[in-house]
C-alpha cells in the first residue's frame, strides 16, 4: 500500500557507500530525509547528489540526517561518487542505499512503471524524529530538484511541530506566519507574545514565534 503522510516511516536494513544501516536506528532522534534518483552516471542526477553534498552543513544545522537511494549496486555508486567529486566540485558526504534488490524503492513504492521503467523516480520522504512521514514529494526523470526549496519546507515542518502556527505560500525562514485556525483568538494572544494581526477572522498573521 501506498505510504502517506502520517504514516510510520517503513523501516529497512540496507548497504550503503557508509556501511550497513539500520534505518530507524540511522535517524536517531533527529529528522531524515530518504531520496531516490533514477540511475547512477546520468547528468541530472550527477548534479543533484553534488547540489546535496554541498548542502550537507545546512542539512546538519537543521539536524537532518540525508540519504540517497538508486537500484544500481555499491560498486556502481562508489566509481559514481568519484565523478560527483570531480565534476560537481564537492565531496559526497552522506550515504547512499544501494538497493540493487528493490527492496527499499519497493517499500517506498519509488518504481513508477508508467513514468520509469525498472528505474526509482525522484522521491524524496522527510522523516520525523516519531518515524512518521512528513512530506513526500515526487518528481519524474526529467526534472532535477530544487534543494534549497527542500530546506525550506525543513524549516517550516520544523516550525509549525513547535508552535501552533502555518506558513503561507512562499514562505521563508523570518517571514510572518499564520496563528492556525484551531486556537481562539483569546489563545492565540496567550500563545504569541509578539501579537497578530487579525486580517479575517480565519486569516491572522503573527511574527515567526522562534524568532
Ligand atoms: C538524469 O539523471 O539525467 C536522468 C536519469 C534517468 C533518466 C533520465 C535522466
Amino acid at each position: 500500500m501506498a505510504i502517506r503522510l502520517g504514516d510510520e516511516a517503513p523501516d529497512f536494513t540496507a548497504a550503503t557507500t557508509e556501511g550497513t544501516i539500520k534505518f530507524h536506528e540511522w535517524i536517531g532522534d533527529g529528522w531524515a530525509i530518504l531520496f531516490s534518483h533514477p540511475a547512477d552516471y546520468t547528468p541530472v542526477c550527477t548534479t543533484e547528489l553534488g547540489t546535496v553534498a554541498k548542502l550537507k552543513p545546512e542539512f546538519d544545522r537543521r539536524n537532518v540526517k540525508v540519504v540517497g537511494l538508486s537500484v544500481d549496486p555499491l560498486d556502481s555508486h562508489q566509481g559514481w561518487i568519484a565523478d560527483i567529486n570531480e565534476t560537481q566540485d564537492t565531496s559526497v558526504n552522506f550515504p547512499i542505499i544501494a538497493d540493487a534488490d528493490r527492496v527499499v524503492a519497493d517499500l517506498y513504492d519509488m518504481i513508477h512503471p508508467n513514468a520509469l521503467n525498472n528505474l526509482t523516480v525522484r522521491s524524496v520522504f522527510v522523516i520525523g524524529p516519531d518515524k512518521r512521514v512528513k512530506l513526500i514529494l515526487t518528481y519524474p526523470a526529467s526534472t532535477g530538484r530544487n534543494f534549497d526549496e527542500i530546506l525550506r519546507i525543513i524549516d517550516s515542518l520544523q516550525l509549525t511541530s513547535e508552535y501552533k502556527v502555518a506558513t503561507p505560500a512562499n514562505w521563508q525562514d523570518g517571514d510572518d506566519c499564520i496563528v492556525v485556525p484551531a486556537l481562539s483568538d483569546e489563545e492565540a494572544t496567550a500563545k504569541f507574545p509578539k501579537g497578530f494581526t487579525r486580517i479575517k477572522p480565519y486569516l491572522r498573521v503573527t511574527p515567526q514565534p522562534n524568532r
